[in-house]
């Protein structure tokens, strides 16, 4: 093993450590169980919000913080980075004219069982379902987010976030999600659960650009699981502390407006970690 090698194994394994310890800070002693099986849609899922007690879903009282953020812009438009029985209870919540709906999954089978509901469901609430696939397990958080603070492409986006040049910004969503204007932006997804599960890195970012480059009015982002290390680091960085209006729980709303800094997303600088 060459020197140069042997010191990029020992950066790899320090911050590896260093992420892990961090989790472990926040963990405490409760470490998050397994996922169990996907069954929600199933198990009597019929929409109206209430998520079963084992799943790591919103409880009631976030999911009134985040019924209330949706049903004060509707209808409006709305993106949501996740998707289960209760997150597409949403889209009901988002009717009327003009109003535009649209999920974001990972899980083919999620899309499916919404599609389904959809399709069910007749023109009132309707919602269109997107697929894509998160590149970046939760594990690499810390890495880059070392790598996008060094990197001027990933400082506050001007363009369009289609064509932003930061490893962050979710590029491979489709037009309609892209180009479109959200007024409201929900991060409950992709899982983000372990160290090896697909992150929220690239949605809180993509949120946070899309809500930056959006212009005209402020744009509503929810955060779920906001005790976990990778979602408070990075709404932190991208959303700021500045936005934070409410906070339910595990779900936080930040109001992004228009103006601020010209090439960063926080007028104040979040607290260095390293
Ligand atoms: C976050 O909160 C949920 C529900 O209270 C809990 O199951 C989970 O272990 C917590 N995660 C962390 C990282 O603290
Ligand atoms: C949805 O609401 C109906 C009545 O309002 C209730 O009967 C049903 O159990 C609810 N579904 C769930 C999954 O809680």
């Amino acid at each position: 093993m060459s020197p140069k090698q042997l010191l990029t194994t020992i950066l790899i394994v320090f911050s590896t450590l260093s992420f892990i310890k961090l989790m472990l800070l926040t963990h405490s002693a409760s470490s998050s169980p397994a996922r169990p099986g996907r069954s929600a849609w199933d198990a009597g899922g019929s929409g109206n919000g209430t998520a079963g007690a084992a799943t790591d879903g919103l409880n009631a009282k976030e999911f009134a913080l985040l019924r209330s953020v949706v049903a004060a812009r509707a209808p409006c438009g709305l993106l949501v980075f996740g998707l289960s029985p209760q997150l597409l209870a949403l889209a009901a919540v988002n009717d009327g004219q003009g109003a535009a709906t649209a999920f974001v999954t990972d899980s083919a089978e999620d899309a499916a069982s919404a599609r389904r509901v959809l399709a069910g469901r007749g023109p009132g609430g309707s919602a269109a379902v997107h697929r894509t696939t998160y590149q970046d397990p939760a594990g690499e958080a810390w890495a880059l987010l070392r790598r996008a603070r060094a990197s001027p492409v990933c400082g506050r986006p001007t363009g369009t976030v289609r064509k932003s040049g930061c490893r962050l910004a979710l590029t491979s969503l489709p037009r309609e999600v892209l180009d479109a204007r959200w007024d409201v932006v929900v991060v409950d997804g992709p899982s983000g659960a372990g160290p090896g599960e697909p992150g929220r890195m690239g949605a809180i970012y993509t949120a946070a650009a899309l809500a930056r480059a959006a212009g005209g009015g402020a744009v509503d982002v929810a955060v779920h699981n906001m005790n976990r290390t990778v979602e408070r680091w990075y709404a932190r960085e991208y959303l700021c502390e500045d936005n934070l209006v409410a906070a339910k729980g595990r779900l936080w709303h930040f109001r992004v407006a228009a103006g601020g800094p010209p090439d960063a997303f926080c007028s104040t600088a979040p607290v260095q970690i390293l």
